[in-house]
């Protein structure tokens, strides 16, 4: 924003409070009131170790894989990195409101997200797995007449609907919680990626996985307002760490050789 209609909008700010409005920020525009500390605001929903989660040994920062990939970018686009941390199924409309400027939530760019967002290009890939305590659940038919946790939104919904046949899909906000609903038993079993259930099979030798072996690999990528020019910015700066084998390099460090903090 130039400073002559900052001050424009501060001198009448009544008279404009819509336009400033949208600048003047609820925490969520690219454009910020001083060109030497350009502001970009990225939404995630930081419950999902390794990619993004709460260090809670290090005064509650949101660290992770995609954070560490968006600072970077963010950096070699000119900007400082701003992290809003939300619900995952909230974070598309936060983004079409105006609220972030992109998303990076390990999010897997489906024909239906598309509709609503851009998307860069995928910059990791994982697969699905049945989680569940205990060796009762061995596949998917023994899921018949189970309750299985997904996380609301996201594509593991889409999943469990359509590879479990006479299952009750239970839909919670935050992986944690679906966790937390298995080991004490008021659900069967849960939808997850491999990349973040190891932490889990790690921490708890009663969980169990087994691969879901008709689903195709998900990708990540980041997301943006539909034809929001950023989008392109952000990918050409991607598509530069992943040929200098940086993008290789995080994902080493976040998915072999972090080690997984304790609940
Ligand atoms: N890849 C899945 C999706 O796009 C799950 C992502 C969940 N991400 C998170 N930060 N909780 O739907």
């Amino acid at each position: 924003m130039k400073k002559g209609f900052l001050a424009l909008c501060i001198a009448s700010l009544a008279a404009f409070s819509v336009a400033c409005g949208a600048d003047v920020n609820e925490g969520g525009s690219s454009s910020s009131n001083n060109d030497d500390d350009k502001v970009i605001v990225m939404g995630t929903s930081a419950d999902y170790f390794p990619y993004e989660f709460v260090d809670t040994a290090n005064g509650d920062e949101i660290v992770g894989f995609d954070i560490d990939i968006a600072k970077q970018v963010a950096e070699n686009m000119g900007y400082e990195l701003k992290i809003e941390d939300m619900d995952f199924g909230s974070l598309l409309g936060a983004l079409n409101a105006g609220r972030v400027d992109f998303v990076m939530a390990g999010m897997t760019p489906t024909e239906e997200r598309k509709e609503n967002a851009d998307f860069s290009d995928i910059y990791f890939t994982a697969k699905n797995l049945i989680l569940s305590k205990g060796d009762a659940i061995q596949s998917l038919e023994d899921l018949n007449g189970k309750q299985v946790g997904v996380q609301l939104g996201s594509i593991q919904e889409g999943i469990a609907k359509d590879n479990i046949e006479g299952a009750e899909i239970v839909a919670l906000n935050k992986i944690p919680e679906i966790i937390q609903e298995i080991k004490t038993g008021r659900i069967d079993a849960m939808v997850i990626e491999d990349t973040v259930a190891k932490k889990y099979l790690d921490q708890d030798s009663e969980l169990s996985t087994f691969e879901i072996v008709d689903e195709e690999e998900a990708g990540s990528a980041a997301a943006f307002r539909k034809g929001d020019e950023l989008r392109d910015q952000f990918n050409e700066e991607l598509n530069k760490l992943i040929e200098s084998g940086e993008i290789e390099k995080l994902a080493q460090k976040w998915f072999e050789e972090e080690a997984a903090p304790a609940e």
